[in-house]
């Protein structure tokens, strides 16, 4: 029976975290094991940055945004000594066992970590992305597509007193799944994400049959790594091909996306999925991220979180045409 283990957060942080390491600590004081918090990610196992926590750690963070054990991006973990190091710190504590609350960088540092020293570990998804297979909803994209919907209803007031077409550019490098909800919700007339090209020509005929429908304003959705470029470039692009005189303004949502309050889907998401993560580590799961699909808990090695996509709906997309008309 494992008796310590860690939490840590890693990547880019996403609301709902902090109710995922409550779920942990929690989870873990209830079946009698002992439960440490490490702080900045791999950062923080390299520089022995761990305490005990205790129920009362987590007091009152439930509805809070960010993480309490902050979180990094490692370069040092990457390196064999960065490890090295983890692992004689993790060693000092006794810690046998992990439970990771990131992403696909996270999970694959983990997998090495696992290799060499084999240390097992139970990830859980946490990015507003919404990127990782294995899972239908990761911990903090519920919050994030609110915060951009919200964004949305208040562009369109100003978008329609003025009668200008809005390029609104939501977060998602490889991943159009914030683009697609909050365009959906928000009444976007088009959603541009990186999955699926949408060529600037057809961009340009949607706007031209709004037009001639007397539509005053328009609303474009575009996840920043879509393949025509930024909202800012997708914008230049149209200026420079049309011939008629249009009022286009650039909106960038950003980093506002990754903070603020928890939804309570993501409150109730990472609960559970911070519970199932050290129910997973005490019934022998190593390598694997803890998912819902169907509302099921589900273990999902990290070798397929990490190499397998998970699609967009693509009938999403086809619903925006549709809806738009
Ligand atoms: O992976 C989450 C995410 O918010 C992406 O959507 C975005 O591209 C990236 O992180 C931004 O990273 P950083 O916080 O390092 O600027």
């Amino acid at each position: 029976m494992i008796k310590k283990i860690a939490v840590f957060t890693s990547g880019g942080d996403a609301p709902g975290m902090n109710a995922c390491i409550r779920a942990v600590v929690r989870t873990s004081m209830y079946y009698g094991i002992e439960v440490y918090g490490i702080r900045r990610g791999y950062n923080g196992m390299i520089a022995g940055d761990i305490y005990q926590m205790t129920s009362h750690s987590v007091s009152n963070i439930i509805q809070r945004g960010g993480t309490i054990l902050k979180s990094a991006r490692s370069k040092e973990f990457m390196t064999k000594e960065g490890r090295q190091k983890a692992f004689e710190q993790l060693q000092k504590f006794g810690i046998e066992g992990l439970v990771a609350i990131g992403g696909n960088g996270t999970f694959t540092g983990a997998t090495i970590f696992y290799d060499e020293y084999g240390i097992p570990t139970v990830g859980a998804p946490g990015t507003i992305d919404n990127d990782l297979f294995g899972t239908d909803y990761t911990i903090g994209y519920d919050t994030a597509v609110n915060t951009a919907l919200e964004a949305i209803d208040k562009i369109r007031d100003t978008a329609d007193s003025h009668d200008r077409v809005f390029f609104i550019e939501v977060m998602g490098r490889d991943s159009g799944y914030i683009a697609i909800q909050s365009g959906i919700a928000g009444g976007a007339e088009i959603v541009m994400v990186p999955e699926v090209l949408t060529p600037i020509t057809e961009v340009i005929e949607t706007l031209k049959q709004g037009w001639n429908r007397s539509k005053s304003s328009s609303i474009i959705v575009v996840a920043e790594g879509d393949e025509e470029g930024n909202a800012a470039e997708v914008a230049e692009k149209i200026k420079s091909r049309v011939d008629i005189d249009i009022d286009i303004r650039v909106t960038t949502l950003g980093h506002i996306q990754r903070g603020g309050i928890p939804t309570a889907y993501d409150r109730i998401l990472a609960s559970r999925l911070g519970l199932g993560a050290v129910e997973g580590l005490m019934n022998g799961h190593k390598n694997v991220m803890v998912g819902i699909i169907n509302n099921e808990i589900i273990y999902t090695p990290f070798r397929d979180t990490i190499r397998l996509p998970k699609p967009i709906n693509e009938d999403m997309l086809r619903m925006v045409k549709i809806l738009s008309t």
